[in-house]
């Protein structure tokens, strides 16, 4: 049983690597946008940006005693939206001036070592010197998504995952909506402690709007330390859960082997998916979600979701209504992944394999319809996230995490990348053409 897994496995890798390699009809790879050794203090740069505007002052008082931590500012989540990347760095250590930042692509034409400007303002970032609750800022934000009415969603999970004694919850995690077009803030709704009491488990978002009415909007908030799925309807202004087996991580997907470090990670439900028509239906939307040590997908309609009274009979009522699709593969562990409309393709960030797979959502689900768009064991090591703006593009940042972690990075060399590629071209001369 196991030597014919293995032997399967290897059969797959060996297509997968192939896939990858040079053909005359092979998919365009994914262009480099930017690179960092490391990230430099934003404060450095003179150029203040205009089009922040979202309070009058944009000058922060010292930062809880922080200086800049150059190593310690590891970039983890990227978003595109009309010429603006909104890039995160989760306070994971003291020293990070702006958990949320932006950088205009116009402003920024050299690839190497742009310099991230806090967003929308450095005073919105800044923690208070005494650590204490302010609803008025942010502290820590793993990823974000902007959607089609120009919306950045993001939760900060209002934590601080310093190491150690260090660690604390400086306030509540909370949703926020900022309309990017006129740099206001539309909502922040705090996650009460019925869905939640820690907001650290909270890793990324995917947001899931009406096709005729911005104000008919649900965020899906995944949580792998607790292994649930938090809702929140705009228009209803509330949050509900859900809780499922198979939001959990599988064991025998947990075992990680990035760039020579081996390691072990149990983290649950880390990235849900908005996809095309459920079944036969009009109205319904498939959402894909999964598990970071997994290999499985799992859908289920996006009316399931969006159902309270639902959410609130429990999983007895709901837990058939969430379909396990398969195993996408051997080394498929993925952080964010996503569904570009028009080629009906999902993407996915590999990051036990250091590649952005793909799948046709029109074909049958299985190992063999999962292709390989990019792969390098170089320079796409641990590709922490992967959006889709509405232009169709791809966007992936790359960031070594787990050296990061477990052992220290080489800061002579490029750590951090940013890649581009629109999904049609992306997914052309793979198995999900
Ligand atoms: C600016 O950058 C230099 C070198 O990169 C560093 O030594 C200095 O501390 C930085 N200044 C601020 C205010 O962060
Ligand atoms: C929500 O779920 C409940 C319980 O299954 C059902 O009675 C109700 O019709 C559903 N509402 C919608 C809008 O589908
Ligand atoms: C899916 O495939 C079927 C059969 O090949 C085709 O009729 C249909 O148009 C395809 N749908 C999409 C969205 O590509
Ligand atoms: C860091 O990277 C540089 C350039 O690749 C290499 O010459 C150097 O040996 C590396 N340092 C360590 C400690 O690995």
């Amino acid at each position: 049983m196991t030597g014919r897994l293995l032997l399967l496995g290897l059969v797959v890798v060996a297509l997968g690597l192939f896939n990858a390699g040079p053909r005359p009809t092979s998919a365009d790879k994914l262009k480099l946008v930017y690179q960092w050794t490391l990230l430099r203090s934003p404060n450095n740069d003179s150029g203040s940006d205009s089009k922040v505007v979202f309070t009058a002052n944009n000058a922060a008082p010292i930062d809880a005693g922080d200086n800049f931590n150059a190593y310690g500012n590891l970039p983890m989540g990227v978003t595109h939206h009309k010429g603006f990347l909104y890039v995160t760095i989760p306070r994971r250590r003291t020293g990070i001036p702006a958990t949320l930042n932006v950088i205009d692509l116009a402003r920024n034409p050299s690839v190497n070592g742009p310099v991230l400007q806090p967003y929308p303002n450095l005073l919105f970032n800044s923690l208070r010197s005494d650590l204490s609750a302010d609803p008025k800022r942010i502290v820590s934000v793993y990823r974000t998504q902007v959607d089609r009415c120009s919306r950045l969603w993001f939760v900060d999970t209002g934590h601080l995952e310093y190491p150690g004694d260090a660690a604390r919850q400086v306030q509540r995690p909370a949703l926020w909506v900022i309309d990017l077009t006129t740099q206001r803030g539309e909502r922040r709704f705090e996650i009460p402690p019925e869905m939640v009491e820690f907001g650290y488990g909270i890793p990324n978002i995917e947001v899931d709007v009406d096709a005729n009415d911005c104000g008919r909007a649900y965020a899906y908030i995944p949580d792998y330390e607790w292994q649930r799925l938090y809702v929140y309807g705009l228009s209803e202004n509330r949050m509900w859960r859900f809780e499922h087996n198979y939001f959990s991580f599988e064991p025998r997907y947990g075992d990680f082997n990035v760039a020579g470090r081996r390691f072990v990670w149990r983290d649950g439900i880390f990235s849900v998916a908005v996809g095309g028509r459920w079944e036969q239906s009009a109205t319904e939307r498939t959402v894909y979600l999964h598990s970071m040590a997994s290999t499985s997908e799992i859908a289920v309609s996006n009316r399931v979701l969006q159902n309270e009274t639902l959410a609130r009979l429990g999983n007895g009522v709901y837990a058939s209504a969430f379909r396990h699709l398969g195993s996408r593969g051997p080394n498929t562990q993925s952080t964010s992944h996503a569904y570009d409309p028009v080629t009906g393709v999902l993407f996915f960030a590999e990051v036990n394999r250091n590649s952005i797979g793909c799948w046709n959502t029109n074909r049958s689900f299985s190992p063999d319809n999962h292709g390989i768009v990019h792969l390098d064991n170089e320079e796409m090591i641990y590709p922490a996230d992967l959006k889709i703006d509405t232009e169709g593009d791809l966007w992936v940042i790359s960031n070594r995490l787990p050296i990061w972690i477990y052992s220290r990075l080489n800061t002579t060399e490029v750590n951090y990348r940013i890649w581009r590629q629109s999904a049609f071209r992306a997914a052309a001369g793979t198995i999900c053409e």
